[in-house]
C-alpha cells in the first residue's frame, strides 16, 4: 500500500471513531475491580499482606495460595511487575491466559509484590504521600535494596520455605539484577529460579519518547523537578498529549492507549493484544511512582550505564554512597539459574540494551527472543501462555518444583 493510500485509511479510520457515539469505555466489571476483586472474580482465592521495608514504607502484597480446585500449598514464587505498573498486571487476562493463574493452577503458591509508591503501596509509617516530600524521595535503588529483600523474606517467614522463584518484567528485573548481584549480601542463597521478562540494566537504546524530555546531564534533575514536581510522577494532560504523538504518530487510533503514561513508556500494543481487553489495561495503570525515579530512568538511559542515582555534586554522591561518584552495579556475581525472555519490538529492553544481559550473566539457563513482542506482551498478549510460559514454566520446574 503507498504511503498515500496509508494516510488516507488512517484518516477515515480516525475521524470514524470519532465520530462514533463516545465508547463504553467502562463497561467491563475488570476496569473497576482492585485487584483482591479481580482475582476472586476469576474464582481464586486471594490474601492481602502488609509488608513493611526497613526504611517504613507499607507494601501491599497479594497471594493466590492455591489454585481453583485444590487447597493445598506449593512452593512459593513472586511475581513483580514493572516500571509504572502495579501487581494487577498479572491478572488482567482470563485464567488460561494470565501466569499468575497458570502457575496457581499448576500448584504453586503465588505471590504477587508492589513496589513502594504505586497504587498498593502507597504508605508509609511515617510519612503521608500526599503531603511530604520525603515520602518521594526514592529510585529504584531503593526498591532493590530494601523493598526486593523485605518482600522475599516476609514470603519465607510465612510459608516457612527457604526458597522462592522470582518473576520479575521490566523494573521487576532490574532490581532483581541489582540485588541478585549484590555481592554484600546472602539474598540469591534463597531464589531458587529467577525469570527475567523483558530485561533491563543497561538501556542506553530505549526508544521511549520520554527521551525527548532529555537535557543536559547537569541540568536533567532540574528539569524534570520543573516540569513533574518532586514528588509523584503525574504529568500533565497537555504534556500526555505531546508524549502521545510520537508514541503513535500524529493520528490518534485509539487515544486511551497512546496518552497512557504506561503504552509511553513501553511502547504502544495493537499486535498481540485482545483489543477488546485495552480499557482493562488502561484503567489499572499507570500506577505510581515519583519523579525521582523517573529521572534515574533518564540518567541511565542517558549514560547507558547501570549505575546509581547520581546526584548533583561530588559531595552529594560521597554523602550518600561514601565516594564521588554514583557506583555501578554488576550482574557477575549472580548466581541464581535465569532464564531471559526478550523481544524485538520493546521500547524499554532494547535488543541491543539486552547484549549487556548476555555478555555478563553467569547463570543463564534458558532464553528466548520473541520478534514481534512488545513491552506489555510479555504479561498482556492472547498468546503469551503459549509463546513463553509452557516453555518458560518448563523450565522453572527443574529449579523450583510446585512441590
Ligand atoms: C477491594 O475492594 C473491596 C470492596 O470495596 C474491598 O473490600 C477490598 O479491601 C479492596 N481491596 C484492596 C486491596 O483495596
Ligand atoms: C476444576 O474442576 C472443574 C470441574 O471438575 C473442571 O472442569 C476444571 O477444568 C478444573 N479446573 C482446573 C484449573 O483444574
Ligand atoms: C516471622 O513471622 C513471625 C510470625 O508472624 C513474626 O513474629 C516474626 O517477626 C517474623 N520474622 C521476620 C524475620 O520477619
Ligand atoms: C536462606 O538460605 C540460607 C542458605 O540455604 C538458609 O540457611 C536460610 O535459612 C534461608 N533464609 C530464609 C529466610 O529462609
Ligand atoms: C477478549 O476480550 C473480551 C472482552 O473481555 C472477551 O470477551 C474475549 O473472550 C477475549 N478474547 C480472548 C481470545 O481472550
Ligand atoms: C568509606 O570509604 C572509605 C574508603 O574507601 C572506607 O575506609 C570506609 O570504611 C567507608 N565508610 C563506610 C561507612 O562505609
Amino acid at each position: 500500500m503507498s504511503l498515500r493510500i496509508f494516510h488516507v485509511v488512517i484518516l477515515s479510520l480516525y475521524f470514524t471513531a470519532n465520530a462514533a457515539a463516545p465508547q463504553p469505555y467502562k463497561a467491563d466489571p475488570d476496569c473497576d475491580y482492585n485487584i483482591t476483586q479481580l482475582i476472586q472474580s476469576k474464582g481464586y482465592a486471594c490474601e492481602e499482606h502488609k509488608v513493611t521495608t526497613n526504611d517504613g514504607y507499607i507494601l501491599g502484597v497479594f497471594r493466590i495460595p492455591h489454585g481453583r480446585n485444590t487447597s493445598s500449598i506449593g512452593r512459593p514464587i513472586l511475581l513483580q511487575h514493572g516500571l509504572l505498573d502495579a501487581a494487577t498486571t498479572w491478572v488482567l487476562n482470563f485464567p488460561d491466559q494470565s501466569l499468575a493463574f497458570i502457575l496457581a493452577d499448576l500448584g504453586y503458591d503465588v505471590w504477587l509484590g508492589n513496589i513502594r509508591g504505586n497504587r498498593y503501596s502507597r504508605a508509609h509509617v511515617k510519612y503521608d504521600p500526599n503531603h511530604d516530600e520525603a515520602f518521594w524521595d526514592f529510585s529504584w535503588d531503593d526498591m532493590a535494596r530494601d523493598d526486593l529483600p523485605s518482600m522475599i523474606y516476609y514470603i519465607l517467614n510465612v510459608t516457612k520455605h527457604t526458597q522462592i522463584a522470582y518473576v520479575g518484567h521490566s523494573q521487576g528485573t532490574l532490581i532483581a539484577f541489582a540485588e541478585f548481584g549484590n555481592p554484600n549480601n546472602n539474598l540469591q542463597q534463597n531464589i531458587s529460579f529467577y525469570a527475567s521478562l523483558a530485561p533491563i540494566a543497561q538501556i542506553g537504546h530505549q526508544k521511549t519518547p520520554l527521551k525527548y524530555l532529555d537535557t543536559d546531564s547537569k541540568e536533567l534533575e532540574r528539569y524534570w523537578h520543573k516540569l513533574f514536581g518532586r514528588n509523584e510522577f503525574l504529568p500533565a494532560s497537555n504534556i500526555l498529549k505531546w508524549l502521545g504523538k510520537y508514541a503513535c504518530g500524529e493520528f490518534f487510533i485509539d487515544r486511551i492507549m497512546c496518552e497512557n503514561m504506561l503504552f509511553i513508556v513501553g511502547g504502544p500494543d495493537r499486535k498481540n493484544l485482545n483489543a477488546s481487553r485495552i480499557p482493562v489495561y488502561t484503567s489499572h495503570g499507570p500506577s505510581g511512582t515519583s519523579v525521582k525515579n523517573m529521572i534515574h530512568f533518564m540518567q541511565c538511559g542517558r549514560s547507558n550505564m547501570f549505575q546509581a542515582y547520581k546526584y548533583h555534586t561530588p559531595e552529594e554522591n560521597q554523602l550518600h554512597y561514601n565516594q564521588s561518584i554514583a557506583p555501578l552495579y554488576s550482574i557477575r556475581s549472580m548466581k541464581v539459574p535465569t532464564a531471559v525472555i526478550w523481544a524485538g519490538e520493546d521500547w524499554l529492553a532494547d535488543p541491543t540494551d539486552v547484549t549487556y544481559v548476555f555478555d555478563n550473566i553467569q547463570s543463564l539457563v534458558y532464553e528466548k527472543y520473541i520478534p514481534n513482542y512488545n513491552h506489555f506482551d510479555f504479561v498482556w498478549a492472547v498468546n503469551a501462555n503459549k509463546v513463553i510460559y509452557k516453555d518458560l514454566i518448563d523450565v522453572m520446574q527443574k529449579y523450583h518444583p510446585m512441590k
